[in-house]
């Protein structure tokens, strides 16, 4: 059977962070409950002139290069997001204007919280394992902005970015069986948007507990696929990426893993396989989170990234299981066979250097930037060229004719 999964992967932040530490004084709230209890240090913040449909352009265009991928060769172009930009028209569609992608290619938007992104993987992996043409390649982007009301118990958990996933036959970087993806599905009301609602409501405690209510479904459904029994996951996995809202909530879930993978132990031996796999296993996948916080659809992935930068070649030929789970909710887990030689991939990622060349803003320009709708924002080409640079080949200038312009 020929293989089909992810052949590069790449990120894009915005250019600026707030340190938790500021937030925390400007709220008046200790900067251990922070820094400590949710385990996060920066929040990625986005400026005016950049928006869901910039950063996905910019993190597919990287994929594009690196690749030497002709636009044209992409057949399906899809992008998940709960930041969209239109009721109607898909981010997706702008996306394929910036990117020169061509006319003949499937192209769509998703929208199921943070999960929505790895839908359209799945169905983008799905659609090519079907196709008998070797060529098609498939560009699954996730972006968003996660953004909560001023002083909001949310706030501390923000974030922007996105990640695009080159997806074809024969892979580079893993592959993935679909065949074993276990899911778990239900409605609730944990965090939602009402249209109309610049940010969410958030139901924040019972969200983690929908959360871990999901990954034991999507769990025990995986591990039954593969025809493993209780017990066996933590040693068949080498690596998990949990779907990270805040650092913690992996520690949450990891804590939910050993509990119930090892049933039935005293709590004291629990305890000890909790801090030997969560370090082992879980925390070489923690660097994105806490320097950008959440960037929601997209946060599983920047996971993997992470991974990837801190553990270079010996994730190679390892097997990843990733926990993808989004409110309302949907959550699925999945695995990922990593290919062997994957060092090129590895050296291209470059997501410690976008990090480290970000600057930090102060709380006032932070709460200027997240005052003002896409509506008020209004930038002259030449002041809009000089936001360009490496990473940045996208940017919003603001509405003409009720249309969205980009440059
Ligand atoms: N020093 C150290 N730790 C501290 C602290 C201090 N001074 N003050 C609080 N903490 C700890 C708490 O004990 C808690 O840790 P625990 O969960 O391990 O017990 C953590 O910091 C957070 O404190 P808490 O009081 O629970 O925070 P909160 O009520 O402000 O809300 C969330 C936390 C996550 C619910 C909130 O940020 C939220 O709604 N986020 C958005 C939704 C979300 O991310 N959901 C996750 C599933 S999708």
């Amino acid at each position: 059977m020929v293989e089909v999964g992810v052949s590069d992967i790449a990120i894009y932040v915005p250019p600026f962070y707030l340190s938790h530490e500021e937030l925390a004084k400007a709220r008046g709230v200790p900067k251990e409950k922070y820094i400590i209890g949710l385990g996060n240090q920066k929040m990625a913040v986005i400026p005016n002139w950049e928006d869901a449909v910039t950063m996905a352009a910019n993190a597919a265009m990287q994929v594009l290069e690196k690749t030497g991928t002709d636009p044209e060769e992409i057949q399906q172009l899809v992008v998940s997001t709960e930041s969209g930009v239109d009721h109607s028209k898909a981010v997706a569609s702008f996306v394929q204007g910036l990117l020169k992608i061509g006319t003949r290619c499937r192209v769509y938007e998703v929208k199921h919280a943070c999960y929505g992104g790895t839908a359209g993987l799945v169905d983008s992996i799905d659609r090519i394992s079907r196709n008998g043409k070797t060529t098609r390649k498939g560009l699954v982007i996730m972006t968003d902005i996660a953004k909560y009301g001023f002083g909001n118990a949310g706030e501390s958990t923000q974030g922007a970015g996105a990640v695009a996933l080159l997806v074809e036959k024969n892979p580079r970087l893993c592959s993935v069986d679909t065949s074993l993806n276990g899911v778990f599905s239900k409605d609730v009301f944990d965090f939602w948007r009402p249209t109309g609602h610049r940010v969410p409501i958030v139901d924040g405690k019972f969200s983690i507990e929908c959360y871990l209510m999901a990954l034991e479904g999507a769990v025990s459904e995986f591990r039954s696929n593969l025809g493993l029994e209780q017990g066996k996951l933590l040693d068949y996995m080498d690596y998990i990426i949990y779907h990270m809202p805040f650092t913690n909530m992996a520690r949450k879930a990891h804590r939910r893993l050993i509990e119930i993978e090892r049933e039935g132990k005293d709590l004291e031996t629990q305890e000890e396989i909790y801090n030997q796999t969560f370090s082992d296993k879980v925390a070489p996948g923690l660097m994105g989170v806490r320097e950008v916080g959440n960037i929601y659809t997209g946060s599983v992935y920047m996971g993997l990234i992470s991974l990837l930068e801190n553990e270079r070649e010996k994730t190679e030929g390892k097997r990843i299981g990733i926990f993808s789970y989004g409110s309302g909710c949907g959550a699925e887990f999945l695995l990922y066979n990593m290919q062997t030689k994957i060092s090129d991939i590895i050296d291209s990622l470059h997501f410690k250097e976008q990090l480290d060349k970000r600057k930090e803003i102060t709380f006032e320009q932070y709460t200027q930037f997240y005052s003002k709708s896409s509506e008020e924002v209004f930038y002259y080409p030449d002041e809009a060229s000089s936001f360009k640079n490496r990473y940045t080949k996208f940017v919003f200038t603001g509405f003409k004719d009720h249309k969205r312009q980009y440059i």
